[in-house]
């Protein structure tokens, strides 16, 4: 029927899959549950079978290092080297992959490098960082799988400090890349249109990001986001919205560097230690450069930022608009930025692309030698970032105290940069490689001490089940226990989890969410401290594998109780920290706003959410940090309503007669055309379960229970267990997904 036609038929040819309206622009409220499946095994070409810590350990580390610096000294015809050193503009990729970490949320850093995707590789403060992994690309290639891009990002920007003479402090692998996009990251509005600004006020008032006024005390940006400005890394060089401004840009600093989880002395280690390193480029103004790679023509083969002037690189670059070096040799290590910066008064100018930028007011100040022509030189260049430094009281101290101590400057750098690139690593379990530093706890790397002792058998395990039971605590109370110890765990950065019992520690162990925990973790210690003393040949038993214990007694007693007979897996080796391994103030980080596992919503979300989250958007967000699936999502929250597992005690999702025992029940009731929900209250934050035959209201529900019957992806999933045969399957899978959360953190097992 359809020879000689084209099979699109009609005037219009359109209508291919995915072609928009999607369903993001149908109903933009739509709570995304499908981002819990992103990167899912099916976008992996390596598969799920690939075990990237046995490929890494067959290279031979010192001479991939090798070739690294081989290559670093080199230069190409598409993208000659700046002083025939590739070295600075390697660190700067290598910091702008690390430099996205932001601690609110863990998310952001190097350990997948998503600067390979969108919308980071685009950011337009990541110009021509696409020239620099196409530069490392026979590298990559030659190593394949075996070598993560997100590896060698980082050992690249080590190697190009080596080079320089700088020590580095170590070098960790074990990054696994992404292999798509991050669609779901809130990475700040980014609907402001540069080019439509006309003034700073215009843009404070568009830039959705801050709350408040620029000089308010409480003028302060927006979480989970560290990045002051959208489509920047942190700060804009130039000032906040490019005033010029060192004091504003300071403040600047101070958030955005803090929000990254680095103190004050840390940040001017790293804006001081890495601006002693190579230029910045700005030949041609703004407007005659390119579109960023996710927009770039086709045939520039995911290359961004096309620079018609010239060869378009060498001396035509174009990155980021200011055009100069802040040392005279920029490619050493030396302490010659601080001098300079202190030496001298500066002043402002602009670059050849108009760029706002400062220079030495004595005009025989020291220059520095062009890139590419030899003979040429130039006045030393500053940012206003860089001025900050000097201006901001704070920062100018620890200036004064790295220009007067060169080598206490360099560990601080280097200290600086291996915490800045291994952040997000988690424990060092997951560290590779012979240049790792694992004999020293750094505290950002939450430590926890090595097992020193022999572990609980079968037998113990089964006398100390017992016991707990015994103790007089609900089945609820000890399921309680052991999930809030194990739910504060985040994929994004792999930190927090059971292991280190950090529960009992400030600040987890005062936080209200998890007061309820606190007595069982008080009975809990004595057990452990009475096995201990009475154990033979030095067995001893953590805290931290008691409290996980607990909640495995609970989960099988909760199953037996349905009369199925049900083991929950336990792998003892936690491990006891305290509190000189604990960094308070990073894990205050950790307390959830909202977690609807255990329908909690802090008091303060309703002050100052402006409406635009609900508390079912913060219950998806913790269940992507948590790693779960949706039908993991699902059934977990199901099986703790079952157990009555909500913070408070309160009965809200809690639809059963039967608390404490492990009944699919909480999926029948939300599934059931008996009854229908009303709001209880004006905002609709809570509801009551009415039954459609004029009975009485017999239970009450938050937005975080009603969303698993009223989204119609988790419905299609709590429908499953509803059915007439969903009780076993629901048994089988909590069980599974219980095991998981407790074993998330468990490096020294899952590698
Ligand atoms: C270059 C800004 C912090 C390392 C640059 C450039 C800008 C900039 C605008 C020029 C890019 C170009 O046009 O090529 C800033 C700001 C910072 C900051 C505003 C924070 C306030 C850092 C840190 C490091 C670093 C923490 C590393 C530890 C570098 C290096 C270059 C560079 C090595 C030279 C790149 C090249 O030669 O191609 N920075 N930076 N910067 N930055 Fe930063």
């Amino acid at each position: 029927v359809l020879a000689g036609k084209c099979p699109f038929g009609g005037d219009r040819i359109g209508g291919a899959h995915t072609s928009p309206p999607t369903l993001q622009h149908w109903y933009p409220n739509r709570l995304r549950v499908e981002q819990l499946h992103r990167d899912g095994p099916r976008a992996n070409p390596l598969g799920d079978d690939f075990d990237y810590r046995a490929a890494f350990e067959t290279i031979d580390l010192d001479a991939l290092k090798a070739e690294i610096k081989a290559f670093l000294t080199s230069s190409v015809d598409w993208w000659p080297s700046d002083y025939g050193n590739y070295g600075p503009q390697m660190i700067r990729m290598a910091w702008h992959s690390a430099g996205t970490y932001r601690i609110a949320d863990g998310r952001g850093g190097a350990g997948e490098a998503m600067q390979r995707f969108a919308p980071i590789d685009s950011w337009w403060d990541n110009g021509n960082t696409d020239k620099s992994r196409r530069l490392i690309w026979p590298i990559k290639q030659k190593y394949g799988a075996a070598l993560s891009w997100a590896d060698l990002i980082v050992l690249t920007g080590n190697c190009a400090l080596e080079i320089m003479g700088f020590p580095t402090y170590g070098f960790a692998g074990g990054r696994q890349d992404a292999w798509e996009a991050d669609d779901a990251t809130y990475w700040g509005p980014e609907f402001v249109d540069m080019t439509t600004v006309k003034s700073f006020d215009e843009m404070v008032n568009r830039d959705k990001r801050w709350r408040g006024q620029n000089g308010d005390p409480d003028y302060d940006l927006e979480q989970p986001l560290a990045a002051t400005h959208q489509s920047l890394i942190y700060v804009n060089p130039e000032g906040p919205y490019a005033s010029g401004d060192p004091e504003a840009s300071a403040r600047d600093i101070r958030v955005a560097f803090t929000r990254m989880a680095m103190n004050d002395e840390e940040t001017v280690a790293l804006i001081a230690g890495g601006h002693a390193f190579g230029k910045s480029h700005g030949m041609v103004k703004a407007d005659r450069i390119g579109a960023p790679p996710e927009m770039a023509p086709i045939e520039q083969m995911g290359l961004g930022w096309h620079n018609p002037e010239g060869t378009g690189a060498g001396e035509f670059t174009m990155t980021n608009g200011i055009e100069g070096s802040w040392t005279p040799d920029p490619t050493r290590w030396d302490n010659s930025y601080l001098e300079n910066l202190f030496k001298f008064e500066w002043e402002q100018t602009r670059s050849p692309a108009g760029a706002l930028q400062w220079t030495p007011v004595d005009k025989s100040a020291p220059h520095t030698p062009d890139a590419h022509i030899e003979g040429k030189t130039h006045p030393l260049m500053m940012m206003t970032s860089d001025i900050a430094l000097k201006v901001d009281p704070v920062y100018r101290d620890i200036c004064q105290r790295f220009l007067s101590d060169f080598d206490y400057f360099t560990l601080q750098f280097s200290k600086a940069w291996y915490k800045l690139t291994h952040r997000d690593m988690g424990p060092k379990e997951r560290y590779l490689g012979k240049e790792r530093t694992i004999e020293d706890d750094l505290l950002w790397q939450d430590p926890i001490p090595p097992v020193d002792h022999l572990l609980i058998d079968a037998q113990d395990i089964a006398a100390l089940k017992d016991r707990i039971l015994g103790l007089g605590h609900s089945v609820s109370d000890l399921a309680f226990t052991a999930f809030s110890a194990a739910s504060t765990f985040r994929h994004s950065d792999k930190r927090g989890g059971a292991n280190g019992a950090r529960i009992a520690l400030a600040p987890q162990k005062d936080w209200a969410i998890n007061a309820r925990a606190m007595p069982v973790v008080e009975d809990l210690k004595r057990i452990a401290g009475d096995f201990g003393a009475l154990a033979s040949g030095g067995k001893k038993v953590s805290l931290a594998d008691l409290i996980v214990l607990a909640g495995c007694a609970a989960v099988e007693r909760a199953a037996a109780e349905t009369g199925s007979s049900v083991t929950v897996p336990f792998v003892p080796g936690r491990m006891d920290t305290d509190d000189a391994r604990t960094d308070a103030d990073s894990f205050e980080w950790l307390r959830p706003v909202v977690d609807g596992f255990r329908n909690y919503v802090d008091p303060a979300f309703d002050e100052v959410n402006t409406g635009d989250l609900s508390p079912e958007q913060l219950f998806l967000d913790r269940a992507a940090l948590l790693s779960l699936s949706a039908p993991e999502w699902v059934v977990l929250t199901g099986g703790l309503r079952a157990l009555g597992a909500n913070w408070d005690g309160s009965r809200d999702g809690v639809f059963t007669d039967r608390v404490g025992v492990l009944t699919n029940d909480f999926f029948r009731v939300l599934t059931s055309m008996d009854y229908e929900w009303k709001k209880a209250d004006e905002a609709g934050t809570r509801f009551a379960l009415v039954a459609r035959d004029g009975g009485e209201a017999r239970f009450g529900a938050t937005r975080c229970d009603l969303i698993i019957g009223a989204n119609s992806q988790l419905r299609a999933i709590a429908e499953i267990y509803a059915s007439a045969n969903g009780q076993a399957r629901f048994v089988r899978d909590f069980v599974k997904v219980w095991d998981k959360v407790m074993m998330l953190d468990r490096y020294d097992v899952h590698g």
